[in-house]
Parts: C-alpha cells; structure tokens; sequence
C-alpha cells in the first residue's frame, strides 16, 4: 500500500526519557521538539502531504505549574525561531485546538507563524494544542448549533472540527509502546491504522519513520468491507 497521506502522531515519552537519565522532565520535552524538527525534515523529504502532533492535550493542565510553564516557554522558543525553518521547507502550520487559555505572547506567536506560512505549499503540519477529541466535536457541534443547523450530519461536522483543512489520518503512531487514545481525534481516527513502537519520543529519528511507513504498507485496509 503507498504511503499514508496524513499521519497523526500521539508524541508521548518525553518525561520517561528525562527521569531515566536523571534529568528534570522539562529537558525530555527540549528534547521532544528536537525529534519533531527531525520528523518534520523527513516527512518533507519523504514527500507526505500532512502531518500532525498531538504536543499539548486539554488534560495536560493537570501537570504541575512548572511543567506547564516550561511546555509554554518551549513553545514559544519552537514556533518563534522555528519560522524560518518552515519557511525554508514549505511548511505550511497550522493548529488545532483552543488557543485562548495559553498566555497573549504565545498565542500571538502561533498566529504569526499560521500566517506567515499560509502560502507554503510543501507539508502542511498541524500542532493539537489544548486540543481533546470531545472538544472538538463539541466545538464543531456547537458552531453548527448556533448558526441555527439542525439534523447535523456527519459531513458537516467534519466541515467544523479544527483539523478540516486536513483528511481524516490514514495512520497514527503513539510512541512509548503506550496504547491508548488519550481523547485525541476521536471523529477523524474511526478508520485510521494505530501503530504503538516502543522507542520514546525524544529517540525518534528518521529510521523509526521509515519502519513505521513499513508497517502501514503490510496493513490492509478493508473499511468494513472485504
Ligand atoms: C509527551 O510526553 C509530551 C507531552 C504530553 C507534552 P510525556 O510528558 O507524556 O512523557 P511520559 O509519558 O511522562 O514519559
Ligand atoms: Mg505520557
């Protein structure tokens, strides 16, 4: 089977990475956004249309404050140098997820990046945010509700979620061996290929994509056909 087209990566094991060497867990999360660096530049150079990275969920405030902090401070480090890059690769970002709670600085560096990359024509890169599953349901729902719908369809609810510039992901990868779904995108995952590798975030390099695109070309998929 070719290549997916979107793939929906559940990035997990960044603080297992930290506490195993003895390091606070905020270095495993600087580490964390070296692998997705890495993943973008070999999802460009494989040619995959759309990626996404599930990097904060509606559930990760329940961290400590210092966690939290440290995540936002990461954050706007990444996207504010990180322009450049997805300027020199094509990559066109944009983000899913509710971004009002996060502080005024991050927020406006996330729409400076969305904008100023809008034209780019290579990948398109989609950052969960703040992002849950029912969230995004319930937005869409909500949305849909207050324009006056009623009898919603399945199709216009995928039209309103926060991923609906991009297909449904034909394949997700959670890393860590962890498999659960942790309320990622619940709608758009109903037919998509799990894959759970062992290898913790931080580690993940352009081999272990390789493997997995592998391991989605043996999958057959029947949607509930023969
Ligand atoms: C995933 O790594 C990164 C985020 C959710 C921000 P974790 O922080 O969940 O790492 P573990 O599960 O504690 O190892
Ligand atoms: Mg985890």
């Amino acid at each position: 089977m070719a290549n997916p087209n979107h793939i929906a990566f559940i990035l997990d094991g960044n603080g297992r990475w930290a506490t195993k060497r003895g390091l606070p867990r905020n270095l495993g999360h600087a580490e964390g956004v070296k692998a997705v660096e890495r993943t973008l530049n070999a999802l460009c150079e494989l040619k995959i249309p759309y990626a996404s990275f599930f990097v904060f969920s509606t559930e990760n405030w329940k961290r400590s404050k210092e966690e939290v902090d440290g995540l936002f401070n990461l954050a706007e480090e990444y996207f504010d140098k990180g322009l450049e890059f997805f300027n020199q690769n094509n990559i066109k970002v944009e983000v899913f997820g509710d971004l009002k709670p996060f502080p005024q600085k991050l927020q406006k560096i996330i729409k400076n990046v969305c904008e100023s990359t809008a034209k780019n024509t290579g990948l398109n890169a989609g950052f969960c945010v703040n992002y849950g599953g029912k969230e995004d349901i319930l937005q869409a729902i909500n949305h849909l509700i207050n324009k006056g719908e009623k009898n919603i369809s399945a199709q216009q609810i995928s039209a309103n979620l926060y991923t609906k510039n991009f297909p449904d992901p034909d394949f997700v990868i959670r890393t860590s061996g962890e498999m659960r779904i942790s309320n990622f995108m619940l709608w758009q995952m109903s037919y998509s290929e799990l894959y759970f590798p062992k290898i913790l975030w931080p580690d993940f390099n352009k081999k272990h994509l390789i493997k997995s695109l592998k391991v989605f070309s043996k999958r057959k998929r029947r949607f509930g056909g023969y």
